[in-house]
């Protein structure tokens, strides 16, 4: 494994015991709300800032993007960006479905990426050019060839509802084109789940960097592709990400098409 990755599996696997330990009392938690329907628990904040300390011991120059501490030294050549717990609204309502995403920026390009699911002590990791695995075996995104034969992954709009009408539209569309839509909470997982196959797709409207990083990157050394809504590159800056196997991101994106909106397009 390569030593930067090692290092931030060692980062992403004490987050999930943190989140481990509080999960058997979320009652007890106190949550503040950050916005409307955006919640955050000391829980994400001792796990950010415990990544933070194991990354910054190995690599005291480096940058950080942390979606609750936010900017620090970003013009960095090294910068890794940390979502302490992706699926915050799931892991307060004891739904098992949340992860731990950190991603590294190595002059504006993802290098190394790990998600980690604490439920089901599942490990997906990436090295840019060396493959991605889950649990040290080797993954692919999957083989199907046919939109109509696929289960596509996505997230329902919950906090801004700017883009909801036109969501909708591109929901029904998906509804009836697809074998399947499943929304389970955890972007960085949805993504995952493309990198490992289990998804043939995934797309959502407006997601942070620190949701899309890692899951971006695991796509890509699995063997697919993730754009944003008209396949270009912009879509780590935007959040607005379709990803799957190379045959289904097409079909994807044929499908949205006809519903972008101007705010939409790359
Ligand atoms: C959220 C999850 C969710 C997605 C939201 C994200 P958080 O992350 O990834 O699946 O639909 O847009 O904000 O807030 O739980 O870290
Ligand atoms: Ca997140
Ligand atoms: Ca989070």
């Amino acid at each position: 494994m390569h030593p930067m990755l090692t290092i931030a599996v060692k980062a992403a696997r004490q987050a999930g015991a943190i989140i481990t330990r509080a999960s058997s009392d979320v009652g007890a938690l106190k949550i503040q709300s950050k916005s409307f329907n955006d919640f955050v628990t000391e829980v994400d904040r001792t796990a950010e800032r415990t990544i933070i300390e194991t990354l910054k011991d190995a690599y005291p120059d480096h940058g950080f993007l942390g979606e609750e501490s936010g900017k620090a030294n970003v013009g960095a050549e090294n910068v890794w960006i940390i979502d302490p717990l992706d699926g915050t609204t799931n892991f307060l309502h004891g739904f098992p479905q949340y992860a731990v995403s950190i991603a590294l920026q190595q002059q504006g390009v993802l290098t190394q990426a790990v998600i980690y699911d604490p439920n089901r002590n599942d490990l997906f990791t990436a090295t840019r050019g060396r493959g991605a695995f889950l649990n040290d075996k080797r993954i692919r995104v999957s083989s199907r060839t046919k939109l109509q034969e696929s289960i596509i992954g996505t997230g329902l709009p919950f906090r801004d509802f700017q883009h909801l009408d036109t969501y909708l539209a591109m929901f029904k569309d998906m509804i009836k084109k697809t074998a399947g839509l499943r929304r389970p909470g955890s972007a960085a997982l949805d993504l995952a789940y493309v990198a490992a196959g289990w998804y043939d797709g995934f797309w959502e409207i407006g997601l942070s960097k620190w949701d899309i990083a890692a899951g971006g990157l695991l796509i890509q050394e699995a063997g697919g592709i993730v754009g944003d809504f008209e396949g270009n590159e912009s879509w780590l800056e935007t959040g607005n990400i379709v990803a799957g196997n190379p045959k289904i991101f097409a079909q994807l994106l044929q499908t949205l098409a006809p519903h972008l909106t101007d705010a939409l397009k790359s």
